[in-house]
């Protein structure tokens, strides 16, 4: 089948970047679906550390297409800075970086107006990266958006102004908030020219053409499923649907086209922003984590929130997302650790349940644990699964059991080279 995905089973930062980009060399095109600069997706190779937003993480391996989809929303500012440091590495990108027709425009206005609804939210917030995304995605559904495609049409100034003035009137419902748009405003039309220089095309006929020609594509995912619009830890979510679903109507492909869904999750779990979190470590043990981790967030440098890997949560999301395969990332963080916990289940009201209650936010959830003693060696040089100790192996082997899906990749360090194909029937590099 044509389209394979990559995406997110957690709360986001799982290291899709990363494992595109080990991957990416397998397909003849890596296309973005959803989402925008609220993504940081983090490469690291040859000594060299790249955070991509809007790029999709093929954009390193020659040859290859990098499309972004028309379920994406883009920041020209943003784009243009990530382009220079592309240029800057000496990429050649200009006919391999493809913008779809489609995709929506965020203004300046809307990441003010994010701003603004944030902070009228006080303790309420949803912890947003305030990079316009809910703002754009609701002009999206509203039917009022401005897409990659008007930037060509003789009236897209007086479209870009009448946004504006309704973004500006909105502006006025909510305390005063501090920005200079005129400033803004140059360097969004400056930042213009660098993705008007880019091929736009209409993404859905590209990507069907492709398929048809008999390339290969793969789709990554940004966020995580439970950020999902519909399905995630609602209203703490983004705005778009981070799951495979969000594949079909995001690039403009059929359902019967999706073949790999490879579902990546770290060996423990974290959230950045506000919202429900049943198996976070607040006390040192979180804080280690975070340290071991560098839980960071790679767009807004906010501290990450740290806790165990927790299984009806995944079980949730694999379900989702018809996941046929698993990536294990950041085992290497556990190494320190003596013995280690996997939330196997939860207890809600009293009674053990595998799934996830309609709102994770109840107060009455008590995951239940199941112990598992740690290694205490260092795996970051380990690149054969028979070389792992014991105690690891059956670390992975248990989650294997308890998720229902095989595991082909475990990463062990950062790098592009740190990794164990575990299962090389469902995967290569
Ligand atoms: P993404 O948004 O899913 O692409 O993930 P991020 O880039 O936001 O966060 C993942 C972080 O973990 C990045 O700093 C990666 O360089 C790093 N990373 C990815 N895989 C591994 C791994 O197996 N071990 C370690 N130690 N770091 C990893
Ligand atoms: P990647 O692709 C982690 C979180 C924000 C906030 C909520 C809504 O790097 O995994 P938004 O800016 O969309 O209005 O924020 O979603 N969030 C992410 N968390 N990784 C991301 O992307 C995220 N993108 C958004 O922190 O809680
Ligand atoms: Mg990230």
């Amino acid at each position: 089948m044509g389209v394979d995905v990559i995406l997110g089973l957690q709360w986001g930062d799982e290291g899709k970047g990363k494992i595109v980009d080990v991957l990416a060399p397998n397909y003849d095109i890596v296309a973005r679906f959803q989402g925008g600069p609220n993504a940081g997706h983090t490469l690291k190779f040859d000594g060299k550390k790249f955070v991509l937003h809007t790029v999709p993480s093929g954009i390193f391996r020659e040859h290859l297409i990098n499309l972004i989809g028309n379920g994406v929303v883009i920041d020209p500012i943003t784009l243009k800075k990530e382009i220079t440091n592309i240029e800057q590495a000496g990429v050649a990108y200009k006919d391999r970086l493809l913008v779809a027709r489609k995709a929506h425009l965020i203004l300046p206005t809307h990441r003010y107006l994010d701003a603004a609804t944030e902070a009228a939210k006080g303790k309420s917030k949803i912890g947003s990266t305030l990079k316009g995304i809910g703002p754009t995605y609701m002009d999206k559904t509203g039917r009022n958006g401005l897409r990659v495609g008007d930037i060509t049409t003789a009236n897209f100034k007086q479209k870009y102004e009448a946004l504006k003035a309704k973004h500006l009137g909105l502006l006025k419902l909510y305390p005063a908030i501090d920005f200079d748009l005129a400033k803004e405003e140059a360097q969004w039309f400056e930042s213009l020219e660098t993705l008007k220089a880019l091929p736009f095309v209409d993404g859905e006929y590209y990507i069907n053409n492709a398929i048809k020609a008999g390339k290969k594509v793969l789709a990554e995912g940004a966020q995580g499923s439970m950020l999902d619009i519909d399905f995630g830890t609602y209203p703490f979510v983004t705005s778009s649907n981070t799951i495979t679903a969000g594949v079909c109507t995001g690039l403009g492909i059929a359902p019967t086209q999706i073949g790999e869904v490879i579902g990546i999750t770290k060996a423990y779990c974290t959230r950045v922003g506000s919202g429900p979190f049943p198996t976070e470590l607040h006390g040192e043990v979180g804080e280690f984590l975070r340290k071991e981790g560098q839980e960071f967030g790679a767009t807004t440098g906010r501290p990450r929130r740290c806790g165990w890997i927790d299984i009806p949560q995944l079980r949730y999301t694999i379900m989702l997302n018809g996941v046929t395969q698993l990536v294990i990332t950041k085992i290497d963080i556990l190494d320190k650790f003596e013995s280690l916990q996997i939330g196997a289940q939860y207890q809600v009201n009293g009674a053990t349940t595998n799934e996830l209650p309609f709102d994770l936010c109840d107060q009455s959830i008590t995951p239940v644990y199941e112990e598992h003693t740690g290694w205490q060696q260092d795996l970051t040089k380990t690149t054969s699964f028979d070389d792992l100790p014991l105690t690891a192996k059956s670390y992975v082997h248990r989650l294997e059991t308890l998720l229902e899906v095989p595991i082909s990749i475990v990463s062990t360090g950062p790098n592009r080279k740190q990794l164990i194909i575990k299962d090389t029937a469902l995967v290569s590099v």
